[in-house]
């Protein structure tokens, strides 16, 4: 099965909890929240408090994909503010495996990001540690960018490691993702697809925007 997670980062900001209301009874598997810090990408986007008041309005995980430096600031507010799967860049801090720990102290899943020009390679001594892989299939910073069609091989290469890890750990894309490209890394071996700017830019039909997707 295939699951669907719509980035809010092209939603309504003003209107994000009937957005959120909305995408979800169309069909949202996950909830994808893209946080920004102005450092480590230069736009700054949503903070713990919004997770927080956005928690309540349904009960999908909330997947938050931290595009920030220094992660580990970070892990208690948003895991506190109700994320279920948090997610750092394998390139924004010192200690990884220290990050993933403290992500699991918490009790929330833990994710890995890889950016478009890092190898797959990054992720082999932790892979055993966590429970989700994010391959960038943009470089990170803005909803709307073009798929990069050489990150086709580089999810299937991850789908190899994950295999091989004898693991059951999810295979995430984040980028670009539309009806065409979809197919393509579902191919792959992706099995969570991030969409943000396909969804949300047909205000009024999620729900054959998301089934376009699976
Ligand atoms: C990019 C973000 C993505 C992005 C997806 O930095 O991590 O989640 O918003 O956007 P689309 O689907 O619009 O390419
Ligand atoms: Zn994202």
């Amino acid at each position: 099965m295939t699951i669907i997670a719509p980035s809010i980062l092209s939603a309504d900001f003003g209107n994000l909890a009937a957005d959120i209301e909305a995408v979800t009874a169309a069909g949202a598997d996950w909830i994808h929240i893209d946080v920004m810090d102005g450092h480590y990408v230069p736009p700054i986007t949503i903070g713990a408090g919004v997770v927080k008041a956005l928690r309540p309005i349904v009960a999908v995980p909330y997947d938050v994909h931290l595009m920030v430096s220094n992660p580990d600031n970070h892990i208690k507010d948003f895991a506190q503010a109700g994320a279920d799967i948090i997610t750092v860049h394998a390139e924004a801090g010192t200690h990884l495996h220290r990050t993933v720990q403290a992500i699991h102290e918490h009790g929330k899943k833990a994710g890995v990001a890889l950016n478009p020009a890092t190898p797959v390679a990054q992720l082999s001594k932790i892979i055993e540690d966590i429970e989700l892989i994010l391959i960038m299939t943009v470089n990170p910073g803005w909803g709307g960018q073009a798929y990069i069609d050489s990150m086709t091989a580089k999810i299937a290469e991850t789908k190899t490691l994950i295999q091989s890890s004898g693991k059951d750990i999810y295979l995430e894309v984040d980028g670009g993702i539309n009806e065409v490209t979809a197919q393509t890394v579902k191919t792959a071996g992706a099995n969570v697809l991030v969409a943000g700017n396909y969804i949300f830019s047909k205000r009024q039909d999620y729900s054959s925007q998301i089934k376009s997707l699976r």
